[in-house]
């Protein structure tokens, strides 16, 4: 049993670096509350099927990062890389996509076998919303502001919103067609792996990192000069509405994103300050994806969040714990089930009220409770159980006593005024 070790790609999160992913989740969850979104959970492991139907085959997702395997029944399953496909499966297999119009969110780990480095694991964490229904240029704006404002509101700066335009199936199609006849032309001044792309997703090839791909890619051409009059206007439109809204954006033609769903608007939130792994924000349009996988005519539009990347950029303020309201030391086999007692009629009040469960001497008590910075706390010995009453102590912000108070064990009004006065006060 020696060498049992998580596996690699996974962390453990303990209690002391859960402080920050709990306050940063809290700050996310809250922003999306105030817009009316809602929460959707949907299974961890899905049918592979979901998502080489919903994602692509020929994306890397797909065809080099899935957990796969069959169960015990012989069914190929896999474990999430992705949330969006799963959310249209539960959509159109409940029969909410019948009557669409749904703002949706979720939350929760998701799995790539990547190459682990900083801020890329094979277990990480996604908080993803999906707009259902929605097909308007307006939605795409209110989804980006969405995005905009709850990176915001965990005071990250510095971020850059890169936004491209896929257009539809068949403006993809035109461009595709010029755009192989180009690729052939020039395959000697792509890198390998682009060139192996030719064959599987060609459109990939525009996302390439190879700086001498990148250069040969400028005289390629562009997808842009291809969509639709339709299409052209929309993406406009859209460029004019974040204007409008004081969101600023760099346009990114060879934006494409490695999900082969996406159409029309596609957009990533990148921040220097995360190196190689730079995007904390991806999504786009995907219009034909619930039709694809069997459902209606639905048009959507989502983004995905990586969790891990938030933690790294949030500021170290998220970092401090709630501190304890009351600190009950306490010793004595009476004086430790009035304690237990007294606890949970403290919590009543929404007070973080911590219980020594030690036993041990009432210095060493009196230490943690100081260690604990709490805001108060109160003694239960022999003494008090005898007289039915304990003590509490409130101690200022540099931890110097204030006052001291004696109430009786059955005294709730005295309590209540002495909580209110002193612990919920401001
Ligand atoms: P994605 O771009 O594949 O999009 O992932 C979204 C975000 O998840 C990325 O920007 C990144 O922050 C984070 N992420 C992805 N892979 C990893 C990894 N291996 N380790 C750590 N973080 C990672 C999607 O997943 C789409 N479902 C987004 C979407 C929703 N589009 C429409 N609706």
């Amino acid at each position: 049993m020696n060498n049992l070790k998580n596996l690699r790609g996974t962390v453990d999160l303990l209690p002391a670096q859960l402080i920050k992913w709990q306050n940063v989740e809290k700050i996310l969850v809250e922003q999306l509350e105030r817009a009316s979104i809602k929460e959707i959970r949907t299974p961890i492991l899905e049918m592979t099927e979901l998502f080489i139907r919903g994602i692509g085959e020929g994306t890397d997702v797909v065809s080099k990062e899935m957990y796969t395997f069959l169960d015990r029944g012989e069914r190929s399953c896999t474990l999430r890389p992705e949330g969006t496909a799963s959310v249209a499966r539960a959509l159109i297999q409940n029969g909410i996509s019948s009557n669409p119009l749904e703002k949706l969110w979720y939350m929760g780990p998701m799995f790539r076998y990547e190459r682990p480095q900083a801020g890329r694991q094979r277990q990480f964490h996604q908080l993803g919303v999906e707009f259902i229904g929605y097909d308007s240029v307006r939605s795409d704006v209110e989804i980006i502001a969405l995005a905009w404002d709850m990176l915001g509101k965990l005071g990250i700066k510095e971020l850059n919103l890169e936004i491209n335009t896929l257009g539809d199936e068949n403006d993809r199609l035109n461009f595709q067609e010029s755009f192989l006849r180009w690729l052939e032309k020039n395959k000697s001044s792509l890198d390998l792996d682009s060139q192996k792309r030719i064959a599987k997703n060609p459109l990939r090839i525009l996302d390439s990192k190879d700086i001498q791909t990148k250069k040969a890619l400028e005289n390629a051409p562009r997808l842009f000069n291809f969509l639709s009059e339709k299409s052209q206007k929309r993406y406009i439109d859209f460029k004019k509405q974040l204007e409008f809204l004081k969101i600023p954006y760099l346009e990114n033609f060879n934006l494409v994103r490695g999900l082969d769903y996406y159409t029309h608007t596609a957009f990533e939130i990148t921040s220097g300050a995360l190196g190689s792994q730079a995007t904390v924000c991806g999504g786009g349009r995907y219009d034909n994806l619930i039709q694809q996988m069997g459902g209606r005519n639905t048009p959507a539009i989502g983004f995905a969040m990586g969790l891990e990347r938030l933690i790294l950029l949030a500021g170290k303020e998220l970092d401090v714990p709630r501190n304890t309201d009351i600190y009950i030391i306490n010793q004595g086999d009476v004086a430790e089930s009035l304690a237990m007692n007294l606890s949970r009629k403290l919590r009543n009040y929404d007070l973080l009220v911590e219980l020594d469960l030690s036993g041990a001497s009432f210095s060493k008590q009196f230490k943690k409770a100081n260690k604990r910075k709490s805001k108060s706390i109160i003694i239960i010995g022999d003494d008090e159980a005898t007289n039915r009453k304990f003590v509490i102590r409130l101690f200022d912000q540099s931890g110097n006593e204030n006052k001291e108070e004696v109430i009786s064990f059955e005294d709730d009004i005295v309590l209540e005024k002495w909580i209110n006065n002193n612990l919920l006060a401001n």
